[in-house]
Parts: structure tokens; sequence; C-alpha cells
């Protein structure tokens, strides 16, 4: 399959080519698009063979659900039950935005695969107008997960949908450069009180200004993890990544003693070190580019460098941890 990129936002005939996104979608393949977060690998949620592919494209263990995608708050209604109060507060204060909300499926309104035949789904309306043009002349909900490959780094470029999915879709969208840097925030809203299921952008202190207490899933540790996506490797750069405290040389001594084996370090830090042979920026946006950098060099070993304030920062933290896989260099 040969995959086309088109530049959207920078096109003076854009009609032609939502038209042309949209006839794909209608037939059942799958199109990447850009939204506020990270680019998306989008089908037609009540499709279940259009939604395999998302699978296939993306090599996706089929028990970890997809977000759905749809154009407004009365749309999301439509395939949803019993939706309490709190989410819908929530929708009025943050979409179109960077929260996904679970809820309770409309029996039969998605296709199985789509919730990996859960009874709830995680739906959000973008806030990117590229997404919202493509949602609203395509009148179906999207499914669409992160348009990488399962594991890796999401894309927060056309070119990184390129990279992992050239040959395995027919469309890429190129919106430029994603917004926020990391997906949404997951709250789960069919539980009193919701529970934060995957640190965003938006943060607990923002929800809990709307809705009052929630939890995060940190602090509600169980073995089956209620976000099955949560128990998968995520974000992994191809060499090995530790996290490392950016205090006292710790980050020259490290890598000194890396060097001094032969080997070659890069890292990913908010302040550049003139020894480190390769360095790339660290923050929410620019994460997952600088992972896939690394892995465009010949590094035998990454090291993230945490500075005191990024502690505080869940969603960032929560990335870099796995993405580390929770290693801490020593
Ligand atoms: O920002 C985003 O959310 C991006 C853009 C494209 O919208 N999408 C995204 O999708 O990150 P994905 O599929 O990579 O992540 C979906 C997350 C997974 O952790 C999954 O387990 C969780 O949401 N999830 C989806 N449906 C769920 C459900 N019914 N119950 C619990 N967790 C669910
Ligand atoms: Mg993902």
């Amino acid at each position: 399959m040969k995959t086309e990129v088109i530049s959207v936002d920078k096109n003076v005939d854009e009609e032609k080519y939502y038209a042309q996104a949209v006839e794909i979608l209608r037939a059942g393949e799958v199109v990447a698009f850009p939204t506020e977060t990270v680019y998306g690998l989008g089908a037609d949620a009540t499709n279940p063979e259009a939604v395999s592919k998302i699978f296939e494209a993306k090599g996706r263990p089929a028990d970890n659900p997809l977000i759905v995608h749809v154009d407004s708050k009365k749309a999301a209604l439509t395939h949803v039950q019993e939706v309490s109060a709190k989410a819908l507060q929530c929708m009025d204060a943050f979409w179109p935005g960077a929260l996904t909300l679970i809820m309770q499926e409309k029996p039969g309104t998605f296709a199985g695969n789509v919730t990996a035949n859960l009874e709830t789904v995680g739906i959000r309306v973008p806030n990117h107008p590229v997404a919202l043009n493509l949602l609203r002349k395509l009148q179906l909900p999207l499914a669409a997960p992160s348009a990488n490959t399962s594991g890796k780094p999401s894309p927060t470029l056309a070119e990184h949908v390129y990279h992992d999915m050239d040959g395995r879709i027919p469309l890429i969208l190129d919106g430029g450069a994603t917004e926020i840097g990391i997906e949404s925030t997951v709250l789960d809203t069919t539980c009193e009180p919701p529970v934060i299921l995957r640190p965003g952008k938006i943060s607990k202190e923002q929800i809990e200004e709307v809705i009052g207490t929630v939890r995060s899933s940190s602090q509600n540790k169980t073995s089956v993890p209620k976000s099955p996506g949560m128990k998968y490797t995520h974000y992994a750069p191809a060499a090995p990544l530790y996290l490392i405290e950016n205090e006292a040389g710790l980050i020259e001594k490290a890598i000194e003693y890396v060097q001094k084996k032969g080997k070659r370090v890069a890292v990913i830090s908010e302040t550049e070190y003139p020894t480190a042979d390769f360095n790339f920026p660290l923050s929410m946006e620019t994460l997952y580019a600088s992972l896939r950098k690394c892995d465009s060099t010949d590094a035998d070993l990454i090291l993230a460098s945490v500075e005191n304030g990024m502690q505080s920062n869940d969603a960032l933290m929560n990335r870099l941890e796995k993405a580390a896989d929770h290693k801490w260099f020593s």
C-alpha cells in the first residue's frame, strides 16, 4: 500500500483533501490525522473490520481499547447512557479538549473491538481544527489511538506517523506539530469519586475545580489495571533509557562513567551537557520527538534529566517513568 501524506493546513484546495479522507474512512480504511495532543490513527468506530485495521497497523494488543473521537457533546451523548452529572460538567468545562471521559456505552453502539468488549467507552472531542473538520464532514465516530507502532513514542509530527505507518495506511493528514505533545487525560466517570486512569495536560487540580475530589489511579493500585493500556510497555526508545536526578554533578559523572566503557550517551534535558554525545530537549511538548531522535543516533544509553520542579508534573513524570520502564540511573 502506498501511504500518501497531505499537508492540510497549508492547502488552498482543502475541501478536496477532506473529501478524500472521508471517502477512505467511509470505505472502511484507516486515516491518520492531527489532534491537539498527538496524531491519531482513525477508523469508523462502528465498523469492526475498519477498526481491526488500526490494531493491525499498530501491532496493538486486542485487549487495549481505543478512544472514540466525536465532534460535539451532543454527538457523544448519543453513544452513552447513565452519564453522571460530573461527566456532563467535565464536557462543558473541558471539551473540545484533552480530556477523555470513560462512560457506559449504549450496548451495540460501537464495534466490539473498539472497547475490547468492555461495557464502557472512552470518548473525547479533540480541540484541533483538522480533527474537528474531519469529524464534522464524516459524521461518524472515529476510533483513534495514537498513530505510533505499539510501544513506541506517540507521534507529534506527521513525519513520525509516516516513519511508523509507511506502507500500512493509505493517508496521513499533515497538520503540523501537535500543540500539547502528550496524550489526553483519561478520567473514569463510571465510579465515585471519578478516577484519573492516565494523567495528561488537564491536571487533577483543574478537574477538581469543576467536579470536586477525584482520585489518581496510582492511589488505586489493583492487580487488574482498570485502564488496560497501563500494563503495556510504552514510549520506549531503542536504547535503554534511565531517569537521573539533576543534582551535584551526577549527570556529568554518569556521562563520564558510561563513556569510559566505550559507550555513547544521549541526554534528554532542559539544559545541554557539553560532554554528552547527543543532547535533546525535555518538556511535555518535546519529549516524544526527543525519544524518537535518540533512535536515529547510535547512542548506547539515554539519560533523561529529572529537574526538581518536574516531579510535581504528574503527566510528564508518568510518560518518563514508562519510557524508562521505571529505571533510575545509579
Ligand atoms: O490524546 C489522546 O488521547 C490520543 C489522541 C489520538 O486522541 N489518543 C490516545 O489513544 O492516546 P490510545 O488508544 O493510545 O490510548 C487510549 C487509552 C489507553 O490507555 C486505554 O487503555 C484507555 O485509554 N482506555 C480506552 N478505553 C477505555 C475504557 N473503556 N476503560 C478504561 N480505559 C480505557
Ligand atoms: Mg497510545
